[in-house]
């Protein structure tokens, strides 16, 4: 079913708009500094097939940290609980998402949480095969099974600007190969996580992702169950507590959805039960969160009672 254009939803991105100029576009990867800092579009999927949207939902972005959560539920299905928990913990950090500082303070080197980036890189570390080639591959199946939507690849360019300048994730890498957290060449893994990081989509795929979330790992349309609704609950917890890094406490008393941000200015929600949210707004706060985005989803958790405290 196609997505409809809701003239109320765009009312909400109209008011949430106004916001862009707040923010500014991520240029520490110089390829996201090309995007246009006045872009805001959403796409909402309902359970029962219905899906509307506002905005330019065609145009495509990359994931960035919203992969975390789609690594994480393939390493929770392919390795077990057990297995990346001993690797990687479950607690926020209160800082900000690329924070080297911890690492060094605790008394294991093991990353707080898989939605830091240090945590993040352990996760792609997790995922198994011969080649980067492979273990991309391997991601991108359960990406494209996800949204839906065999399409879906990553973008190169970006992928290469950030394998340019990715040395603060490389300092990361280091420590954790130091203290025996991952084993493999560093260069190996920046590779395959800037991929991930790069893989393309648009507000359309991600509100899907989204609702699968939602629906506890249930694609709603062939009733499939794509990861077990344990891995879904998992997912959605660090969402809630570690989805948007040190802006997360004031998101879940503020708007109540369990929710992940990605530096490109994505955010995907996931409303338990109810529905699936993609939005694309790549003017950042100083957090590296989409400033209209969390706007227009403060807005919309407001108007539609969507958080589910
Ligand atoms: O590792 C990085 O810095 C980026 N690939 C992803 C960071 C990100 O999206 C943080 N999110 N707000």
């Amino acid at each position: 079913m196609p997505c409809q254009k809701d003239q109320e939803l765009k009312k909400h991105v109209e008011y949430a708009k106004q916001f862009t100029k707040e923010g500014k576009v991520a240029t520490y990867i110089p390829e996201l500094g090309k995007a246009n800092p006045n872009d805001l579009s959403i796409a909402i999927h309902f359970p029962d097939g219905r899906c509307i949207s506002a905005g330019d939902i065609t145009k495509k972005f990359t994931l960035q940290s919203i992969s975390k959560v789609v690594a994480l539920a393939y390493v929770l299905m392919d390795r077990g609980f057990d297995y990346v928990f001993e690797r990687v913990g479950m607690e926020p950090t209160g800082d900000p998402f690329n924070s080297i500082v911890r690492l060094e303070t605790m008394d294991v080197a093991k990353p707080l949480n898989p939605m830091i980036n240090a945590g993040a890189l352990v996760v792609t570390h997790m995922i198994d095969g011969e080649t980067v080639e492979e273990r991309l591959q391997k991601l991108l199946t359960f990406t494209r099974e996800l949204a839906g939507n065999e399409q879906i690849d990553f973008n190169p360019s970006v992928a290469a600007s950030e394998f340019e300048t990715a040395n603060l994730n490389r300092a990361l890498c280091y420590f954790l190969k130091q203290h025996q957290i991952i084993t493999e060449d560093v260069e190996t893994l920046i590779d395959l996580y800037t991929k991930q990081c790069a893989i393309e989509m648009n507000c359309l795929d991600l509100a899907r992702i989204g609702l699968v979330f939602a629906m506890n790992g249930v694609d709603p349309e062939t009733g499939k169950q794509i990861m077990p609704d344990g891995v879904a609950r998992i997912c959605k917890t660090f969402m809630v507590t570690c989805g948007m890094y040190n802006a997360s406490g004031e998101f879940a008393i503020k708007i109540g959805i369990p929710a992940k941000s990605g530096v490109s200015g994505g955010i995907m929600g996931a409303v338990p039960g109810r529905l699936g949210i993609g939005i694309f707004g790549p003017a950042l706060d100083e957090k590296g969160n989409s400033v209209a985005g969390m706007k227009l989803l403060e807005h919309l958790s407001k108007s539609y009672q969507l958080s589910m405290f």
